[in-house]
Order: structure tokens, then C-alpha cells, then sequence
């Protein structure tokens, strides 16, 4: 059977033909299909530069290589002569694996809306990526089991509040990490390495999701990352069943423990239905914190290249300074910018369950969908500010309507940790920002000018205290 995909609120400026399941154009066409020379030159600049940095976890050596290469923008410039091409696909890709790549913004806003039917998360290369340390996640289940692990994400990381409730209790650990963090910067004659950086945010990560004890317990972050590893091999490596159990024990008593202040205790007493899996949620958030690390550097890197965001962000701060969890709306713009500059998720995605058709002909049910983020974020022909810090384009939420920037994601599989993330990472960034000058070292970044890449693990600042 196949499904007509919803066509709802269209702009007006890019609506686009009418489908129905009696078109009969588009039940006897297939979709365009590019050539097996096109679908090696696709797999080449797009797919490969992804898989090598390492989708699960990255590959410090690789990213650099992809930054040095310029391998990114080459990957937005093939997806960009696909399109010239294609016209608005989808276009299937010559492969064994039934995929497809999404080339017009209408049919990423659809397809985001019509998850997990027909367009489900659990997708094939993802389960066996993510089945290696959290088989029962959100992100891979589908029908009930999902419906029940989304409500327990939603639910535990507050998705309906920009200022998590247990705000107030995350603040004091925000704040003495990067106090200390400042100390350890101050003992190396003022350089903030990222490295460094990384090490100061995760003592952050585990004392918020599972309680001040947890501080230095870097075993369990640790196994986190070894079993992510295992995972960028996908199903070409067999899953270290020992090494999972003991992830998903350790997850599971530190969450009985409920300890006060930290997630653990907000969703001590939530029950979702007995599919709902907590200790198989947690290892997603430590995955997903490390991007937001990422994020964290290169908004630090983007303000100390650009003073006058600097100046508006210490403004900001200084006028929410009496409360307790300010919402610091400048650097949630610049983590935003950050992620739509350098997406840490650039590739998005889906699978139908059933066919589907799309005005120029049908999917195929089990086609692999793949949203390339940074082809819409970085597309110079239809945004002026594509290759520029523009943290003022996240003042108002984006809408529907708009051209789609999705670096946390969009419609019912959103990330629901996205209000979390930037409520942390920014006020993780506001306290180095208040105490600190700061310049950076490593690299430099030409306003207007921003790379296709900026490797995070090379990052380097240094850090005086205002005169
Ligand atoms: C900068 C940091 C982050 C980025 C860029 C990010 C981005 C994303 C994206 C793009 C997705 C959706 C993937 C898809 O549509 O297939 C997603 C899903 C998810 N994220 Fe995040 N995320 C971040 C941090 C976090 C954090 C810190 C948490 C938890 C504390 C979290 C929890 C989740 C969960 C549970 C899902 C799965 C949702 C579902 O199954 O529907 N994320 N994230």
C-alpha cells in the first residue's frame, strides 16, 4: 500500500504540485534515479567524509583531515550539482541498500513530520550503529516501544521548557566546573586546550544526569565512549555484549539512586509503560553530550572571533545576571550557529515502512532516507547568511514556513534534549566569557568567510583576565 504524504501548511512561494494516490503520474513512475558514476561520486564526497570522522564517535586524526581537505564544502558543492540535476528529487541512489537523498526543503519539512509513519527513525544503519551500547533506545524502536521511550526522553529532560524545572540544581555544578576549569587554564599560564574543555564539560554531564558522586566517575563515560567506537563499525563489528551489560548495570544503579539534584532523581518515580527502558536512554544522553561539547568550543571560537557578539552576549549576561538559570538568549544563538555552521548530526535519517509517493513518482518501502543538514545550512543560493555567524537568526523560533535549519533536528523526532543542551552549554560558556578575555590561538576564522569544517579537537584559546 502506499501513503500520500501530508501536505500541510505549504508556503505559499514553495508549494508544490498536488499529490494524490490516484496521480496517475506518480504511481507509474519511479523516482529519478542517479547513474551508478553520480551514485559513487555521492558516496564519495557526502557519505565517506561522514562515515570516516566517525558518525558515533569522532575520529580526532580524520576530522582533522576532512578540515584540512575542505572535504565538507566539496560535499555541499556535489549535493548542490545533484539538485542543478535532479530538480527536487528525492533521488534514489544506484545501490544495493534502497536509498535516497532529499533535495528540496518542502520534502525535508514533510518527511520530518511523518515520523516514525511512514518515515520511522529506527533505520537500518543506525540500528546497527546505536545497537551496540543502547538497544533499546528512543531513536531505534518503533510502534508502542517508541512511543513509550520518546514520552520517558520527553518527559526527563523537560522538552516543553526552555528552562528545565530542575534548573536551579544543575546551576551550582555549571558554574564550580568552569571555576575550575579556569584554575587548571590559570596553572598552564592561560591556555584553554580543548582537551581540557571536554574533560571540565563531562564532570558537568555526569553530575547533572546522574548526581554529584558521579563527578570524577569517568568508568562509566568511558565504557560509554569505547562501546560508541564499537559502534562507527556498524554491523561490521559484533557487539561487545559483556562490556554493554555492564554499561547498562552501572546506568541502571546509578539511576536507582536517584541521587538529589541530578536527572536521575526528576525521573525516579516515571513510568511510561513497561517497554519504557530508562537505562537504555541514559547512554544517548552521554553520546549526545559530547557534540554538545563540540558546539560549546566552536561557539567560544566564533565569539572570540567576533567582538561585537562577544560584547552583546556579556551584555546579556550581565542584565540576566541576578537569576538563577538565565536563558541567555545570545549564546543559545551562538551554540545554535555553531550547530548550523559545523552540524554534528549532518546527515538525518529515515525509513519508510511502506510506500510512498512524492509528486515525480514512488519511494519504495525499506528506502533508507538521508537529509544532508549541511546542504540546507550552508546553501549560499538561497541564504544570504549561509557562510556567516548569525546568531540573530535564532532570535524568534523558526517556523514551518521557513527555509529548513534543522541542527537539533525537526517535527515529532526532534531532539527532545535541545532545550537542556543549550540551557547548559550556555551558561557553561557565560561563566569562562565573565571571568575571562579571550582569544583564539589556533585558528582564524574570517567573518563572513566560515570553513566547511572547524576541528574542535585542535582548538586552542588563550585566556587573560579583563584589565
Ligand atoms: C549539541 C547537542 C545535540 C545535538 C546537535 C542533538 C541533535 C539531535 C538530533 C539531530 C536528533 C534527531 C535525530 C533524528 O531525527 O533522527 C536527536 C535526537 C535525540 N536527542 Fe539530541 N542532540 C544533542 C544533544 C542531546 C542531549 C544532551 C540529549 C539528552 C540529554 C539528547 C537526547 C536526544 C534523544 C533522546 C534523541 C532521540 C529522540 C527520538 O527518539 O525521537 N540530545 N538529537
Amino acid at each position: 500500500m502506499s501513503q500520500t504524504l501530508p501536505e500541510k501548511d505549504q508556503p505559499s512561494s514553495r508549494r508544490v504540485p498536488s499529490v494524490s494516490s490516484t496521480d496517475a503520474n506518480s504511481r507509474q513512475n519511479p523516482l529519478p534515479q542517479a547513474t551508478i558514476r553520480e551514485t559513487l561520486q555521492i558516496l564519495r564526497d557526502v557519505e565517506l567524509p561522514m562515515i570516516a570522522k566517525g558518525p558515533i564517535i569522532r575520529r580526532p586524526k580524520v576530522v582533522e583531515l576532512v578540515a584540512r581537505t575542505g572535504w565538507e564544502t566539496q560535499a555541499v558543492k556535489r549535493m548542490q550539482k545533484v539538485a542543478d540535476r535532479y530538480g527536487t528529487g528525492p533521488l534514489m541512489l544506484s545501490t544495493p541498500k534502497k536509498m535516497a537523498m532529499v533535495l528540496d526543503p518542502e520534502h525535508v519539512h514533510r518527511i520530518l513530520d511523518a515520523s516514525p509513519e511512514p518515515f520511522a527513525t529506527a533505520e537500518t544503519l543506525k540500528r546497527h550503529a546505536l545497537k551496540h551500547f543502547e538497544p533499546k533506545v528512543s531513536l531505534i524502536s518503533h510502534g508502542e516501544e517508541r512511543t513509550q521511550r520518546r514520552q520517558l526522553n520527553e518527559a526527563a529532560l523537560d522538552t516543553d521548557h526552555p528552562i528545565h524545572r530542575m534548573a536551579e540544581s544543575f546551576m551550582p555544578a555549571v558554574r564550580e566546573e568552569a571555576e575550575a576549569l579556569l584554575r587548571e587554564v590559570d596553572a598552564k599560564g592561560g591556555t584553554l586546550e580543548y582537551p581540557d574543555f571536554y574533560q571540565a564539560w563531562f564532570r558537568v554531564v555526569r553530575r547533572v544526569v546522574l548526581g554529584d558522586s558521579h563527578r570524577d566517575d569517568r568508568q562509566i563515560t568511558d565504557l560509554t565512549e569505547k562501546l560508541r567506537g564499537d559502534g562507527n563499525w556498524a554491523f561490521l563489528k559484533p557487539v561487545d555484549k559483556a562490556g554493554r551489560k555492564d554499561l547498562l548495570d552501572q546506568i541502571g544503579a546509578a539511576l536507582s539512586k536517584a541521587e538529589p539534584g541530578s536527572l536521575a532523581a526528576f525521573m525516579k518515580d516515571m513510568d511510561f509503560g513497561p517497554e519504557d527502558q530508562p537505562a537504555n536512554q541514559v547512554p544517548q544522553w552521554f553520546f549526545a553530550f559530547d557534540p554538545a561539547g563540540m558546539a560549546s568550543a566552536r561557539s567560544l571560537a566564533l565569539l572570540a572571533e567576533h567582538p561585537e557578539h562577544m560584547a552583546k552576549a556579556r551584555e546579556q549576561i550581565a542584565a540576566e545576571g541576578a537569576e538563577t538559570a538565565p536563558m541567555l538568549q545570545h549564546l543559545r544563538g551562538t551554540v545554535l550557529e555553531s550547530l548550523r555552521l559545523w552540524a554534528t548530526t549532518p546527515m538525518i535519517l529515515r525509513e519508510t515502512t511502506r510506500e510512498v509517493e512524492f509528486e515525480h513518482g514512488v519511494m519504495p518501502a525499506g528506502t533508507s532516507v538521508l537529509i544532508f543538514a549541511p546542504f540546507f545550512h550552508r546553501d549560499e543560493r538561497n541564504l544570504d547568511f549561509a557562510h556567516s555567524f548569525s546568531p540573530e537568526i535564532w532570535e524568534e523560533p523558526r517556523t514551518r514556513d521557513q527555509w529548513p535549519l534543522m541542527p537539533f533536528s525537526a517535527g515529532t523526532a526532534i531532539c527532545p534534549g535541545r532545550h537542556l543542551v543549550l540551557l547548559l552549554t550556555s551558561n557553561f560558556l557565560a561563566e569562562i566569557i565573565r571571568a575571562k578575555d579571550v582569544t583564539l590561538t589556533s585558528h582564524s576564522l574570517e567573518p563572513g568567510s566560515m570553513p566547511g569544517l572547524l576541528n574542535n579537537f585542535t582548538l586552542e584559546f588563550e585566556l587573560t583576565s579583563p584589565a
